[in-house]
């Protein structure tokens, strides 16, 4: 029971994780400087990372932007106004590189959707501000001043290529035109805006659905084999009981793991490698454990029942929850 429980805490670790952060492991910032809150940015490989005091207002950013050459400039701005033309009233910090390899870092108020982004002081004080190139990563960093107070701010990010030394338009794809959202700067989580939330929201899709399924039904319908069985007045009701949590648990986590794909590939700039592989394993596991007693019940004689006994065995192995079913469903 105690490595039934294991599995499972772990099962559900790794549903609760699928929320969790790459931008956490990257540590390589120039002066060695370190930041306290991160947040992967949904769209454009980009990812912020920050220090806060709120009364004070004083906000360090450092915004990397991964998978650039050296002619393109990225930009990362607040819009104190809405979210809806999050472009238009943008107090951008923007850099690229100049032609003879140094870093140009500079701020930008944007006030029309036909700017080329010209250098101008922002409604922010802003110092500290510089920009790195290296290894097909631009990072910015720049300290603001905020008002007091500040807990909430409308984000937006951009990216686009360099022409003699000028900004070019960015691209109209949709991952340009949704790379916006709120950012909580006292809790280190980004809600994403209208525009930008499909990604968020099937993230949070795909770990509820892992959770119900694999974390608390699941389990829920071993338990009800291993422990409602031995009362003869639950008898056969313990075992429709077991079937209905067993293939609900196993349609809802299907559900889950297929939305945790389509994440998956709507995020090519943020990858959870080990993540994926354990969820494909689990899956490839959790199929099995649901096919193999169905076809013990169907086929409860001969040299199939044998083979699938054998399989059911092998992968008991690997993992203790098919052992379970396979054992638990074969009575009937
Ligand atoms: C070279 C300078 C820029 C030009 C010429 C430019 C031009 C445009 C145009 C024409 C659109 C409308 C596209 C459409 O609706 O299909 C747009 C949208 C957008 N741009 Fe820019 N842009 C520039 C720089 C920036 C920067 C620096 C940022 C962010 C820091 C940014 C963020 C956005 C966002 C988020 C949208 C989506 C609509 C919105 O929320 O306003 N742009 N841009
Ligand atoms: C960074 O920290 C290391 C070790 O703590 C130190 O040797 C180095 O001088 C520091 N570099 C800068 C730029 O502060
Ligand atoms: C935050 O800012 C306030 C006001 O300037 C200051 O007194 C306080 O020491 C700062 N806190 C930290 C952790 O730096
Ligand atoms: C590159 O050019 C800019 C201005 O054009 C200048 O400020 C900067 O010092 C130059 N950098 C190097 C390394 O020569
Ligand atoms: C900031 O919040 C603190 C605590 O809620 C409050 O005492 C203070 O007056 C606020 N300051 C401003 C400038 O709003
Ligand atoms: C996560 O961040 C690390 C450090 O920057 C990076 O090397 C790695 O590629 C990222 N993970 C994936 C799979 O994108």
């Amino acid at each position: 029971m105690l490595r039934l429980a294991l599995v499972f805490s772990l099962l559900f670790t790794l549903c609760l994780s699928s929320s969790a952060q790459n931008c956490s492991t990257y540590t390589s910032f120039s002066n060695n400087l370190s930041f306290s809150s991160c947040n992967d940015l949904p769209y454009l490989n980009s990812f912020l990372y920050w220090n806060y005091n709120s009364s004070s207002g004083c906000l360090e950013i450092a915004y990397r932007h991964t998978g650039v050459t050296t002619t393109n400039w990225v930009a990362w701005a607040i819009n104190p106004n809405d979210l809806q033309t999050a472009m238009i009233g943008a107090q951008a910090l923007v850099a690229f590189q100049l032609s003879n390899g140094s870093m140009r870092a500079y701020t930008s108020q944007i006030s029309s959707y036909t700017t080329n982004l010209p250098e101008g002081n922002l409604q922010y004080s802003v110092s500290d501000l510089k920009a790195t190139y290296a290894n097909g990563e631009i990072v910015i960093y720049a300290t603001l001043s905020l008002p007091i107070n500040t807990t909430n701010i409308n984000q937006v990010w951009q990216d686009g290529q360099v022409s003699n030394g000028s900004p070019e338009p960015h691209s109209g794809a949709n991952s340009n035109i949704n790379s916006k959202g709120t950012l909580k700067l006292l809790s280190g989580k980004s809600a994403a805006s209208s525009g930008g939330s499909s990604i968020a929201r099937n993230r949070n899709i795909h770990g509820v659905l892992c959770a119900i399924g694999w974390g608390i039904l699941m389990p829920f319908g071993i338990i009800i084999a291993r422990y409602m069985k031995v009362f003869k007045s639950a008898d056969p009701a313990w075992f429709y009981l077991h079937v209905t949590c067993q293939t609900s648990a196993y349609i809802i986590g299907l559900a889950g793991w297929a939305v945790g794909l389509n994440v998956g590939s709507q995020t090519p700039g943020v990858q959870y490698t080990g993540h994926k592989t354990i969820g494909i394993l689990l899956f490839i596991l959790g199929t099995l454990q649901s096919c193999l007693p169905m076809a013990m019940v169907f086929c409860p004689y001969g040299v199939l029942r044998a083979i699938f006994v054998f399989l059911g065995i092998s992968s008991l192995r690997s993992s203790s929850l098919v052992f379970h079913c396979c054992r638990q469903n074969s009575p009937v």
